[in-house]
C-alpha cells in the first residue's frame, strides 16, 4: 500500500463518486482514498445524532492512513458535522454546500435559485444560508427528494422508474421560474440527465463536485499549508465501501470510467459511539 499522502472523500453511499471523478480529472497526480457507508445510507432521513456519529466513525477510520485533505463529499453530513470535523481534526477539510453555493451564485442570472436535496439538508437549510451570505436578493426555494438516493444507490438511474420518480418529485418546482438548480446531493449528478429532461434545458444544474475540487486544488497550491508534493505517476487509489463491494464497483467503475479494486470495510453499528 503506498505512503503517499492521500485525499480522503467520505460519503455515504457512491454520490461523492462525483466529486471523486472531478478531483481526479482536476488534480490527476493525488491519491484518493474513498469511503462509502453504503451499508447505511441513506443519511438524509436519518437524526443529526445518528449523522454525525456515522459520519465520525467514517473520518476516525480515514485518519488512520496517511491524509493531507479530507473531503466531506456528501451535503448531509456536511450540514451537520463540517464546523464540528474543522474543529477537531489538524488537517484542511473541505464540505460541499459552500463551494455548490459560489457555483450556483456565479450561474445565476435572475436570482432564481433552487435546492434539491435530502430531507436533513433541506431541513438545516444550510444551502439557503450559504447561498443568502453570498447575495442577500436572492429567491431561494428548497425541495426535499427523498426518493432520489435510493435509485441511485441501486444502480437505476436511467430506468422508467427514475423517470417517473423524477418528473413527480420535481412536478411543484415547474412554477418557481427558476433559472439555477443546485443538485445539494452528491448523488443526484447521475440523475442529472433525468432531471435535465424533465426540467427542460432552460434551467442549470449546479453540482458542487466542480466546484469543490477547485477548491481543494487551489488549497493545495496555495502555499499556506506545506503540503508534500503530489508523485509524478499514477496514483495508487483506494476504495472502500461498509456495502456490497460488488455492486459499489459496478457504479464506481461505470462513473469513473476506469477499473477499480474496492475494499469492504465495516464500521461500528452502534450510533451512540
Ligand atoms: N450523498 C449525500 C448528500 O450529498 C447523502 C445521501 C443520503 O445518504 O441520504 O447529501
Amino acid at each position: 500500500m503506498s505512503e503517499q499522502q492521500a485525499i480522503a472523500i467520505i460519503d455515504s453511499g457512491v454520490g461523492g463518486l462525483t466529486v471523486a471523478r472531478e478531483v481526479m480529472r482536476q488534480l490527476p497526480n493525488e491519491r484518493i482514498l474513498y469511503f462509502g457507508d453504503n451499508a447505511r445510507c441513506p443519511y438524509g432521513s436519518k437524526t443529526p445524532e445518528e449523522i454525525r456519529a456515522y459520519s465520525f466513525q467514517m473520518i476516525d477510520y480515514v485518519l488512520q492512513f496517511p491524509l493531507k485533505a479530507l473531503v466531506i463529499a456528501c451535503n448531509t453530513a456536511t450540514a451537520v458535522v463540517l464546523g464540528e470535523a474543522r474543529r477537531r481534526l489538524h488537517l484542511p477539510v473541505i464540505g460541499v454546500i459552500e463551494p455548490g453555493a459560489r457555483a450556483a451564485v456565479m450561474a445565476s442570472k435572475t436570482g432564481r435559485i433552487g435546492v434539491i436535496g435530502t430531507e436533513t439538508t433541506i431541513r438545516t437549510r444550510a444551502y439557503e444560508h450559504a447561498l443568502l451570505r453570498l447575495h442577500p436578493d436572492l429567491y431561494v426555494v428548497g425541495l426535499a427528494c427523498p426518493a432520489f438516493v435510493p435509485l441511485v444507490e441501486r444502480g437505476m438511474q436511467r430506468t422508467d422508474e427514475a423517470r417517473e420518480t423524477v418528473t413527480k418529485t420535481l412536478g411543484q418546482l415547474r412554477h418557481e421560474e427558476l433559472d439555477t438548480l443546485i443538485l445539494g446531493c452528491t448523488h443526484y449528478p447521475l440523475l442529472a440527465p433525468v432531471i435535465q429532461e424533465v426540467l427542460g434545458e432552460d434551467i442549470r444544474l449546479i453540482s458542487s463536485a466542480e466546484e469543490t475540487a477547485r477548491e481543494l486544488s487551489s488549497l493545495l497550491c496555495s502555499g499556506q499549508t506545506e503540503f508534500p508534493p503530489a508523485l509524478l505517476h499514477s496514483p495508487d487509489h483506494l476504495f472502500m465501501t461498509s456495502g456490497d463491494q460488488e455492486k459499489f464497483r459496478e457504479i464506481a467503475e461505470e462513473w469513473l470510467g476506469r477499473n477499480l479494486t474496492v475494499k469492504r470495510q465495516v464500521l461500528e453499528k452502534s450510533f451512540q459511539s
